[in-house]
C-alpha cells in the first residue's frame, strides 16, 4: 500500500543495505529496483493515490527512488575500492621483469684471472690508488732521480708531490710485504694511472693484476710453470708461452711474456702483427733489493712477480679494438658481455 509508513519502511531498509560484493548488490538492485521490485511496484499504485495527495506522494516516491539508486552507486564504489586492495595482496601474481644489468668485461675478465689463481693457491691483497712515492717507486727499487721512473707517466698531487696516483698494482707487493713475512702468495687486482693522451690504445687509467710468491727456494722454474697454467686456463690447452728477456728495476732477472696468439693460432694476423705471438705481461725474480727494502732476510728467501693489464687480456679474448669502449657506459657494448657474466 502506499503511503508514507510504507516509504519511510522502505527508505529505512535502503540506508541499512550492505553488499560484500557485487552478487548481493544485484540482489539488492532487484529487490528495490527492478521491474517487480518494491520502489517500481509503489511507482505502480501511484494512480492510486488520491488527487489531493498526488502532489506530496510524488515528492516523496521520486526521493525514495533516487535515494536507492545513490545508495546503490555507493556500494558498489565501497566494492570497488576494496577489490583494489585486494589486488595489491594478490600473492599468486607473477611478478613484473626486472631488466637486469649486466657485469661489466672486465670484472668478467678479473674474476676469471682471480678464480685461476685462487685455484694455484693465492690469495687476494689491494692497496690504495692514492699512494706515495716510497710504495710505487721507492720500495720497488726505483733509485731516486733513476730514468726508470719515466717508464711511467705519473699524476702527481699538486703541493703534495710525495702523494702520487698508483702506475701501477706493484705497489701492492710492497704493501703486503711491509706487514707479512713469507710464505707469500697473492695476486693483487685494482685500477693504475697514467698520464696518458687517450686514444684507441692508451688510456689515463687502467686495470692491472699484480702476482708476488716469496717462500724459501722459489726459482724461476717455479714461475714458468705457473705463467704457462695461467695462460691455458684463460685461453685454451693449446696456448704457448715464451719468456723474453727484459728490464723491470723491481725483478732480476726479468721477462716479458708472450702467448701465442689465440685469434689466429699462431700463424700471424693482423692483432699479433703477423708474428704470431701477443704480449701479456711482465714477470721477474724478485730482486733481492725489494725484498730487503721490504723487510724480508733475502738470504732465505726469494720469490717471483708478474703483472698484467686486464685490458689487454680482454682485448684478446674478446677482441674488443678501442680501449675507450671500457669507460664510455655504452650499454650496447655492454650487452655484448651478457652471455659471458
Ligand atoms: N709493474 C709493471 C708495469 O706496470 C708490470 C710488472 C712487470 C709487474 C714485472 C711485475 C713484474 O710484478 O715482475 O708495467
Amino acid at each position: 500500500m502506499l503511503d508514507k509508513d510504507r516509504i519511510n519502511e522502505i527508505l529505512s531498509e535502503i540506508e541499512n543495505m550492505k553488499a560484500k560484493n557485487a552478487e548481493e548488490l544485484e540482489v539488492l538492485r532487484i529487490k528495490f529496483l527492478s521491474k517487480k521490485g518494491a520502489i517500481t511496484e509503489l511507482m505502480g499504485e501511484f494512480r492510486l493515490v488520491p488527487p489531493e495527495m498526488k502532489k506530496e506522494m510524488g515528492m516523496r516516491l521520486n526521493e525514495l527512488k533516487t535515494r536507492a539508486q545513490d545508495r546503490l552507486a555507493e556500494l558498489k564504489a565501497e566494492i570497488c575500492l576494496s577489490d583494489e586492495g585486494q589486488e595489491e595482496l594478490d600473492l599468486t601474481r607473477t611478478s613484473y621483469p626486472v631488466p637486469l644489468g649486466t657485469r661489466h668485461p672486465l670484472t668478467i675478465v678479473k674474476n676469471e684471472i682471480i678464480d685461476i689463481f685462487s685455484r694455484l693457491g693465492f690469495t687476494l691483497a689491494d692497496g690504495p690508488e692514492v699512494e706515495d712515492d716510497w710504495h710505487v717507486f721507492s720500495s720497488m727499487n726505483f733509485a731516486e732521480d733513476h730514468p726508470a721512473r719515466d717508464m711511467q707517466d705519473t699524476f702527481f698531487v699538486e703541493s703534495h708531490p710525495d702523494i702520487i696516483l698508483r702506475t701501477h698494482t706493484s705497489s701492492v707487493q710492497s704493501r703486503v710485504m711491509e706487514v707479512q713475512q713469507p710464505p707469500i702468495r697473492v695476486i693483487c687486482p685494482g685500477r693504475v694511472y697514467r698520464n696518458e693522451a687517450i686514444s684507441y690504445r692508451a688510456h689515463c687509467f687502467f686495470h692491472q693484476v699484480e702476482g708476488l710468491y716469496v717462500d724459501q727456494n722459489v726459482s724461476f722454474t717455479d714461475l714458468k710453470q705457473v705463467l704457462l697454467l695461467f695462460a691455458q686456463e684463460m685461453f685454451g690447452n693449446d696456448t704457448k708461452i715464451r719468456l723474453r728477456p727484459s728490464y723491470f728495476p723491481f725483478t732480476e732477472p726479468s721477462a716479458e711474456m708472450d702467448i701465442s696468439c689465440n685469434i689466429c693460432g699462431g700463424k700471424g694476423c693482423a692483432f699479433c702483427k703477423g708474428t704470431g705471438w701477443v704480449e701479456i705481461l711482465g714477470c721477474g725474480m724478485v730482486d733481492p733489493n725489494v725484498l730487503e727494502l721490504n723487510g724480508i732476510d733475502s738470504s732465505k728467501y726469494s720469490g717471483y712477480a708478474f703483472g698484467m693489464g686486464i685490458e689487454r687480456i680482454t682485448n684478446l679474448k674478446y677482441q674488443v679494438k678501442d680501449l675507450r669502449m671500457f669507460s664510455e657506459n655504452d650499454v650496447r657494448f655492454l650487452r655484448e658481455f651478457e652471455a659471458a657474466n
